[in-house]
């Protein structure tokens, strides 16, 4: 069989973005996968620069990759939303990267034995569309309102692929909402749920509050096999995902357009970290980690296998310490 040459495009971003995401090539490339890549300069030091996010020729040029592995956006002299909205989110809706997928193997602190789930966030409703305003701004009269938009499209979607990936799995699958206080959101979310659910007569499942959760993920992670939540819910639940399996270091995540009508994009849990940029202590983990992410997504799992493997052993050094000796692992 001919070996296909992956197209990526490279959006490495500000802060440790950059160090990381060089890693995370360096072991795609030791794994032996046929990668082309070009760098898009975005993020916030593009921004100051010379004014441009992400334009519609940029995102033009983007659609035609195979993949997109990004490393972090956003700095500290750009007010908060700016990159946030006018990049991240904008390639995720637009792109319809709809499946926010973000596993999480490891052992919590105070644990006996490791866990192994997937947090499966809806990546394209929610609080995140942007949906609200602000009247009588500064005034002791202000008002400011931000909606949650919940489509039976979107959270059906969501939790048909929750299913599928349970299907190959511990045929488990737990909805986390709050539908005792959301009720119309969290009952919609509920309806769409239980109607995938009778579609797969062999996967139990379960339902937490998020609250509940929390404590959950702490105290008894072993419960989960595969967890499916909206937008706001699964990015607070990821970043605890994390604190509990090994730490934000090595939290991957995949952005997935399931329908492949574009390219997905790859990318850690992790920020910007600007507060370490430049002294080589970022951990390129979870970057290398999201980078096998897209190596399975682009059919290249023995390739993935292999990294993870690499990436379960221990690690010590700086950023390209760290890069070269998973890279040498999976040389083999
Ligand atoms: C994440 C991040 C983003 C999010 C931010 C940077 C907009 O926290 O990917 O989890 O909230 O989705
Ligand atoms: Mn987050």
């Amino acid at each position: 069989m001919a070996r296909t040459t992956h197209r990526i495009a490279v959006i490495g971003g500000d802060g440790i973005g950059p160090e990381v995401t060089a890693e995370a090539l360096k072991v795609v490339r030791a794994a032996g996968v046929a990668i082309e890549t070009t760098d898009f300069d975005l993020g916030g030091a593009r921004y100051l620069r010379d004014g441009e996010i992400l334009s519609d020729e940029t995102l033009e040029q983007l659609r035609a990759f195979d993949a997109i592995l990004l490393g972090a956006v956003g700095i500290p002299q750009v007010a908060p939303g700016v990159i946030e909205r006018g990049l991240l989110l904008k390639l995720r809706f637009a792109l319809d990267l709809y499946i926010n997928q973000r596993p999480f193997i490891g052992t919590a602190p105070g644990g006996a034995t490791p866990h192994d789930f997937v947090v499966i966030r809806e990546n394209t409703e929610g609080p995140y569309v942007g949906e609200g305003g602000v009247l009588r701004k500064g005034t002791p009269h202000e008002v400011a309102t931000q909606g949650s938009v919940n489509t039976r499209m979107g959270t059906e979607r969501a939790c048909r692929y929750a299913f599928e990936l349970a299907m190959t799995r511990g045929k488990h699958v737990t909805l986390v909402h709050k539908t005792n206080v959301l009720t119309f959101a969290g009952d919609l979310w509920q309806r769409a749920f239980d109607a995938v659910a009778a579609e797969y007569p062999t996967v139990a499942t379960a339902y937490n509050h998020v609250d509940a959760a929390c404590i959950y993920f702490v105290q008894d992670p072993h419960r989960y096999d595969v967890i499916v939540t909206d937008n706001l819910f699964g990015d607070i639940l990821t970043d605890l995902g994390g604190a509990v399996s090994g730490g934000i270091g090595i939290a991957s995540s995949a952005n997935l357009n399931p329908a492949r009508t574009g390219p997905s994009m790859f990318e850690p849990v992790h920020g910007s970290a600007p507060d370490i940029v430049g002294t080589a202590t970022a951990n390129p983990t979870a970057a290398i980690l999201s980078a096998a992410l897209m190596l399975d997504f682009l059919g290249e799992g023995a390739a993935a296998d292999r990294i993870r493997e690499a990436c379960a052993q221990p690690v010590t050094g700086s950023t390209s310490e760290i890069g070269s000796q998973i890279a040498s692992r999976v040389a083999g």
